[in-house]
């Protein structure tokens, strides 16, 4: 069998989304990325969307519009992509890396207490989803991160890559924070190629991302040549940047949209197969799921081998390889990168649940294309490697 780590999902109407686009002669942005903006708003229960051509982008546009600048610090956990953190060092501020929980790989409500207690200039907190479960970001049986946020005066900021379609107690991802940014990445729960969206309450951010995705400019292209009059005439009123999606992107989209729920309802299909048939094992640990199971986008299932196990990480990925089944890391963390590391002179005992799950983590297969019978073969190569 070959099974890959991730398989694109295209079976709607994404074709016929993107002949409609390059019949009508526009190809960039038009109706279609306008369209997903107010899906997207819709979705997650935001005033604001405002689609880009990556979710770094959105993130970018995120911090520049809080006001993030030279001299000022960000809390990022380092158990994400670089792109959380790259973004605090595009506008001169300085993230500070923090360890993560082990059972959800996410930042806890006292790691960022602790954190805003020990560093001052802390100017904004962005917590990932990671793998498609809302971080603790709600209050629960005590503070959680938004109100803990509120009370120091500190922005928060959703890197929602993974995380679409995700809430928690009815409160969707994205209406969490102050603003979010979503991925559509082709290997992401919903894809447009290349995609992000940033999605906010606050009309000022919304207003300030809208000019800064192009160029600095006071108004849409679209807006400018859809109107009647004044056709050519534009301002630019800040160095912006090209961040806008194409309407070619944003037909994609809007097909997937369609099938999100089917999609995610699968995701969670192989997610069910997976915490059921490897439950027995000891020398493994699965993923803490700390929302309803249908809540969770279910973009990841990272799995943790026990030092018990018999065989190394690395090993079981080339073994599995050899099986025809592919196998993803998620992350390295960014403070064994050599950029983060030797800038800001960290040293690993700082991150020792990071460390520990470093060691250990392999994310498996999961996306809806996934048939049963695959599952059960994974599950049935990883069993007999184990032999535990
Ligand atoms: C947690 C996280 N944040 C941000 C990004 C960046 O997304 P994009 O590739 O759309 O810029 C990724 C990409 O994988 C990610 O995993």
């Amino acid at each position: 069998m070959k099974i890959p780590f991730s398989r694109i999902d295209c079976s709607g109407n994404e074709l016929s989304y993107v002949s409609e686009v390059l019949e009508s002669g526009w190809l960039t942005t038009a109706s279609k990325a306008a369209r997903l903006e107010e899906k997207m708003a819709e979705l997650t229960g935001t005033r604001h969307a405002c689609a880009v051509n990556s979710c770094t982008a959105a993130l970018h546009l995120a911090l520049e519009a809080l006001g993030i600048g030279p001299g000022d610090k960000v809390l990022v956990p380092t158990w994400t992509f670089t792109a959380t953190a790259e973004v605090v060092r595009y506008l001169g501020a300085d993230p500070v890396l923090l360890d993560v929980d082990s059972g959800t790989f996410s930042l806890t409500p006292e790691t960022v207490e602790q954190a805003l207690a020990e560093n001052s200039h802390v100017k904004a907190v962005i917590v990932v989803h990671f793998g498609g479960q809302a971080a603790p970001v709600l209050d629960g049986t005590s503070e959680g991160i938004r109100r803990i946020c509120e009370r120091h005066g500190v922005w928060l900021v959703e890197d929602a890559a993974h995380a679409l379609p995700a809430s928690e107690k009815g409160i969707p991802v994205g209406a969490m924070g102050h603003v979010a940014c979503f991925s559509f990445y082709a290997n992401k729960t919903m894809t447009t190629g290349e995609g992000g969206m940033l999605v906010t309450n606050d009309p000022d951010v919304a207003r300030r991302a809208r000019i800064m995705r192009l160029h600095g400019i006071d108004r849409d292209v679209w807006a400018r040549f859809s109107g009647v009059g004044g056709k050519w005439e534009y301002d630019v009123v800040a160095p912006g940047f090209k961040y806008n999606m194409p309407d070619i992107n944003a037909a994609v989209g809007l097909a997937q949209l369609e099938r999100l729920e089917t999609m995610r309802s699968e995701r969670q299909r192989c997610a069910e197969y997976y915490l059921e048939h490897l439950a027995d094992l000891d020398c493994i640990e699965l993923p803490v799921v700390r929302v309803r199971p249908d809540e969770h986008a279910w973009h990841l299932f990272p799995v943790v081998l026990k030092r018990n196990a018999p065989i190394e990480r690395n090993r079981l990925i080339e073994l599995l390889a050899a099986d025809g089944i592919g196998t993803s890391i998620h992350y390295k963390p960014l403070h064994r990168m050599t950029y983060y590391s030797e800038r800001y002179a960290l040293d690993p005992s700082r991150f020792p649940n990071a460390e520990a799950l470093w060691n250990g983590c392999l994310s498996l297969p999961i996306y809806s294309l996934l048939s049963n019978q695959e599952l059960e073969y994974i599950v049935a190569r990883l069993r007999s490697h184990l032999g535990c």
